[in-house]
C-alpha cells in the first residue's frame, strides 16, 4: 500500500460532493415548470458554492488557493495534457495546471449559468430575482443564453468524468478516493497539508459557509416570496 497524505479539506470536499448532487438535479428540473420554485433555489445555491469556492482559493488550506495553482499559460496547460495522454503522472498533490484551469471553467460556467437563470423570466410564471430590475431586452438576451450555458457545462462535466476515469482506470491513480477521503498518494518528499484538516480550517470554512447560505437563503426567500 503506497504512503498518503493530506490534500482536500472537508469544504473542497463537501462541496463538490453537494454540487454533483446540484447539478444532476438542475438537468432533470431545468425547463420543468412544476419545479421551477426548486430548480430556481438549488441554481441559486450553485451561486453560494462558487462564491464560497473563489473565497476559499484565498483564505483556504494550501491546496484549495489558487495561488498553489500552476499558472494557466498554454505551454504547461499543453505540456500537463501531454503527459496524462502518455500516462505519465503529474506527481502534484494539488491540481495540476490543466486542473487548475478545470476548476476556473467551472466556476466561471456555473457562475454564468445561475446568473442568466436568475435574469431570466417566462412572462406568465416565473421571474427570475434580476429580471424586473434589467431591460426587456436583456432578460430575453438571459433566457436564450440560459439553456446554451448549461448545455456547455453539460460537456465541460463529460470531458471531466471521462478524464477521471482515464486517471483511475489507465492511470491508476486513485483519485475519487482522494475526493472522499482528502487524502492522495505522496510523491518524493511533498507532505502533503495537515493543516487542511486542522480544526482551524473546519471552523472558518463552517463560518464562511453560514454567512454565504444566508445570504443565499435571502435572495432566495425575495423570489419565492417567504
Ligand atoms: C448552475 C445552475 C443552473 C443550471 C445547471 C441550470 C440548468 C437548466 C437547464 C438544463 C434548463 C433547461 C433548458 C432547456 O429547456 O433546454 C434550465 C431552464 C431554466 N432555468 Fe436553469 N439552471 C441553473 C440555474 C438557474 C437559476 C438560478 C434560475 C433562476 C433563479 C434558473 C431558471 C431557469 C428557468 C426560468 C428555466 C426555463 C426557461 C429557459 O429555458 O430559459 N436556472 N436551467
Ligand atoms: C459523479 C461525478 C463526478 C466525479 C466522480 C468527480 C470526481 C472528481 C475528482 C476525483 C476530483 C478531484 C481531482 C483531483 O484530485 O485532482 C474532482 C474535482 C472537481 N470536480 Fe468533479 N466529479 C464529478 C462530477 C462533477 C460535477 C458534476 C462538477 C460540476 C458541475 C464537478 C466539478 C469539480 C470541480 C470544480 C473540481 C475541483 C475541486 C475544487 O478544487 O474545488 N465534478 N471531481
Amino acid at each position: 500500500m503506497r504512503e498518503t497524505i493530506p490534500v482536500w479539506d472537508i469544504w473542497i470536499r463537501l462541496g463538490h460532493w453537494l454540487i454533483v448532487i446540484g447539478f444532476f438535479f438542475q438537468q432533470i428540473s431545468g425547463g420543468d415548470a412544476e419545479y421551477i420554485d426548486a430548480h430556481a433555489t438549488v441554481g441559486t445555491l450553485l451561486a453560494g458554492w462558487v462564491i464560497f469556492r473563489i473565497l476559499w482559493g484565498f483564505i483556504g488550506p494550501k491546496y484549495a488557493q489558487f495561488s498553489s495553482f500552476p499558472p494557466p499559460n498554454p505551454r504547461l496547460v499543453t505540456k500537463s495534457f501531454k503527459r496524462i495522454l502518455t500516462r505519465q503522472s503529474e506527481e502534484v498533490p494539488g491540481h495540476s495546471a490543466i486542473g487548475g484551469v478545470a476548476v476556473y471553467v467551472f466556476l466561471t460556467l456555473i457562475l454564468l449559468t445561475a446568473l442568466t437563470g436568475m435574469s431570466s423570466s417566462d412572462d406568465i410564471l416565473f421571474d427570475g430575482p434580476f429580471a424586473p430590475l434589467l431591460p426587456a431586452a436583456m432578460v430575453s438576451f438571459a433566457g436564450t443564453v440560459h439553456p446554451i450555458l448549461s448545455d456547455l457545462l453539460l460537456v465541460v462535466v463529460a470531458v471531466h468524468l471521462i478524464a477521471i476515469t482515464w486517471h483511475v482506470i489507465v492511470m491508476k491513480e486513485p483519485l475519487i478516493r482522494g475526493m472522499l477521503t482528502g487524502r492522495k498518494h505522496a510523491f518524493d518528499q511533498e507532505p502533503g497539508d495537515p493543516h487542511a484538516f486542522s480544526r482551524v480550517i473546519f471552523i472558518r470554512g463552517f463560518i464562511f459557509s453560514l454567512l454565504i447560505l444566508s445570504f443565499t437563503y435571502g435572495i432566495i426567500g425575495i423570489y419565492l416570496g417567504w
